[in-house]
């Protein structure tokens, strides 16, 4: 979402004439999005913007914005820590800091400062800066969210759930399927209880469920993803797209935050470990051959060695292809931060070192599984490590690197897997006889 944020940032810039640098020494902005929702995340920021200071002090006239998360919840107290800020831009405002930017290179006598919440501020990030043969696009389909876990920063900084008109976002893909992108991932941080204060159900479908069956019928778009949902939102009618909805993509990233009941519960997440099954199996049933990821938190405050391995059983059962595994970390204002029993970061870390290796163990052997068969992949682009080779991703999620032609990219296409690595895999593309 950060990254999405700051590509509308980057395109309403582009429209006033500004270029894009490819490097910090030789940009006249420099603007850093920021992420909270850990502290290891804030102090990287923080250490980037200093730098980016010293630079300033060097080269002289440079404008420096902060914007995003950080400069939401901390706002002023900002300069206290990096005085030479010109800018700082809250997650409401985006849209307003090409504005901003024209103002200070005018006349960059005093920091401008904006946090306001704006009513409509989801409304305003659906610009997008397109690369050449662009094949994937990330769409915002709403902002916020009021779930107010325990641990989470996000209802402070990204304010309560709003929802932008499905028409809107209909026109949204529509346009970049004109532009020859052949797969969205749409985004909220509750991404799948899109609209339910905003629009009503119909015919038994949740607003967000009305909206994947809508940009399932855009000719052209040949897959759909979405990122992040929560279990509570996933109900029967999610589940049944993945039976009827062929373009919908078979892998689901689905945050279970713990397997402890007890830990869910003062996570404030409104699941137990079995309901949380319950989808799992549901969706297998609807698309045997999905693939899940999800986040686990370890070292939430009061987490026992008995919580810890509940956690690992389940890991271990439902046998996730990715995981994002997070040590706790300790977030201002949130009710965990004041709870009893903080765990002693040792625990934290051996506890996360212990889920990491299961879940490389089990990403290692879906991939080895998968050596010697043909994977259908939307070819994206150029290899990030190696710009001779291409690049692509099957429906289930996994990057697959291959020698091939780039007259390919944007389309679907076999690939025979030959070998592969934690993450990636390596293949050559599966050629029919007569073509
Ligand atoms: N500490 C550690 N991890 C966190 N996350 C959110 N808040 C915290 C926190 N305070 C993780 C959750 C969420 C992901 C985006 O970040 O697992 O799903």
């Amino acid at each position: 979402m950060n990254e999405r944020d700051s590509e509308q940032v980057a395109r309403q810039l582009q429209q006033r004439g500004y270029e894009l640098s490819s490097t910090e020494q030789e940009a006249d902005v420099i603007l850093l999005n920021t992420c909270s929702v850990r502290d290891l995340a804030e102090q990287k920021a923080i250490n980037k913007m200093s730098n980016l200071q010293a630079l300033k002090k060097r080269k002289g006239r440079v404008i420096l914005g902060f914007l995003g998360c950080m400069a939401q919840s901390r706002g002023r107290e900002l300069l206290d820590r990096l005085p030479d800020l010109d800018l700082i831009v809250g997650t409401q405002q985006f849209h307003r800091v090409a504005d901003y930017v024209d103002q200070l290179l005018k006349e960059a006598d005093e920091p401008i400062i904006d946090t306001r919440e704006e009513v409509g501020s989801q409304n305003t990030i659906r610009d997008h800066v397109m690369e050449d043969r662009q094949v994937s696009a990330f769409v915002s389909i709403m902002q916020g969210c009021n779930m107010h876990c325990t641990f989470c920063i996000v209802p402070m900084t990204r304010g309560e759930e709003r929802s932008r008109p499905l028409a809107e976002i209909e026109e949204e893909v529509k346009l970049l399927v004109a532009k020859g992108v052949r797969e969205v991932t749409l985004l909220g941080q509750i991404v799948n209880l899109y609209g339910r204060h905003e629009f009503p159900s119909a015919e038994g479908h949740s607003p967000f469920v009305q909206l994947l069956h809508r940009l399932h019928q855009i000719d052209g778009l040949e897959r759909i993803r979405f990122t992040s949902p929560h279990p509570i939102g996933m109900k029967a009618d999610v589940i049944q797209s993945y039976a009827e909805l062929p373009k919908l993509c078979s892998h689901l990233h689905l945050p279970v935050q713990s397997g402890s009941d007890r830990i869910l519960k003062a996570m404030h997440r409104a699941y137990t470990v079995d309901k949380y099954r319950d989808i799992m199996t549901g969706l297998r049933k609807a698309r045997p051959d999905i693939l899940f990821s999800t986040d686990i938190i370890v070292g939430f405050p009061g987490e026992t060695e008995e919580d810890f391995l509940q956690t690992k059983r389940l890991v271990e059962e439902i046998e996730f292809d990715q995981a994002f595994i997070f040590k706790y970390s300790e977030r201002r204002d949130t009710p965990a931060a004041a709870m009893p029993d903080q765990i002693p970061q040792e625990i934290k870390e051996e506890r996360n070192q212990t889920l990491l290796a299961i879940i490389n163990r089990f990403s290692r052997s879906n991939n080895e599984a998968l050596h010697g068969k043909n994977v259908e992949i939307l070819v994206e682009g150029p290899s990030k490590n190696n710009s001779e080779r291409l690049t692509g991703r099957t429906a289930t999620n996994k990057i697959v690197v291959f020698e091939g032609d780039f007259r390919h990219i944007g389309q679907l296409l076999p690939v025979k897997v030959e070998s592969s690595s934690h993450f990636t895999l390596y293949g050559d593309p599966v050629i029919h006889d007569g073509e």
